[in-house]
C-alpha cells in the first residue's frame, strides 16, 4: 500500500472527493489529513470519513521536526497539498513527493497571494476566455513545480467568482484523484 498524506488548510471538499476515491483502491490508501487551521472543515470531513485527522503549528511545520517525523514514521509517499496555504519548507520538499492542485493555468494566477478567490477574481478582471486547474510537482517555490496535468474550462462574461469557482470545483473533482493515482501507480504506456 501507498501511503497518502493530505495537507489542506479550509473546507476541503478536494480531501473528501480524494478519501472517496481511494476508500477501496487496492494500491493507494490515505492515512491521514493534516491542517495549520484548527477549525478548517476539513478536519470534520476526514473525521466524517474515518480518516484520522490532525492539526498542527506553524512552529511545528517550520521550526521543529516533530510533524516530519510523523509522517516519516507512518510511511508516507505522497503529500497532496489539496487548498494548503502555507509555503512547504525545503525539509519537506527534500524528504517527500508532493504534489499541488492551483485553481488556474500556471504560470498564469499563480505565485504568492495568488489563491481561492483571489485568482478567480483576477482571472475575470482580466475578462480571460478560459481559465483551468494545474496538478503539478511542488518545488521550493510557489507553484512553480513540473506540471503533471493541466484541464481548462471556459470562461463565460456573466460568470461571478463562485461560478467560476464551482466550474473549477468540478475540474478538481474529475482530475484530481486520477492525477494522484497515475503518479503513484503508472499505468504502462
Ligand atoms: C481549490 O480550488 C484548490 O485548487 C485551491 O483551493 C481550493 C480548495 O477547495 N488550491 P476545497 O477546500 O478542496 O473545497
Amino acid at each position: 500500500m501507498k501511503n497518502i498524506a493530505l495537507f489542506a488548510s479550509g473546507s476541503g471538499s478536494n480531501a473528501e472527493n480524494i478519501i472517496k476515491y481511494f476508500e477501496n483502491h487496492p494500491n493507494v490508501r490515505v492515512d491521514s489529513v493534516w491542517s495549520n487551521k484548527s477549525g478548517a472543515f476539513v478536519l470534520q470531513r476526514a473525521l466524517n470519513l474515518g480518516v484520522e485527522s490532525h492539526y498542527f503549528t506553524r512552529k511545528e511545520f517550520y521550526e521543529t521536526d516533530k510533524l516530519m517525523n510523523e509522517l516519516q514514521k507512518r510511511k508516507i509517499e505522497l503529500i497532496v497539498l489539496a487548498g494548503f496555504l502555507l509555503l512547504v519548507p525545503p525539509k519537506f520538499i527534500e524528504a517527500f513527493h508532493i504534489i499541488n492542485i492551483h485553481p488556474a493555468l500556471l504560470p498564469s494566477y499563480g505565485g504568492k497571494g495568488m489563491y481561492g478567490s483571489f485568482v478567480h477574481e483576477a482571472v475575470l478582471l482580466n475578462k480571460e476566455k478560459e481559465s483551468g486547474i494545474t496538478i503539478h510537482l511542488v518545488d521550493k517555490e510557489y507553484d512553480k513545480g513540473a506540471n503533471l496535468l493541466q484541464a481548462r474550462c471556459p470562461v463565460f462574461p456573466d460568470d461571478s467568482v463562485d461560478t467560476l469557482a464551482a466550474r473549477i470545483h468540478e475540474l478538481e473533482y474529475q482530475y484530481f484523484p486520477k492525477a494522484i493515482e497515475e503518479y503513484l501507480c503508472p499505468k504502462s504506456k
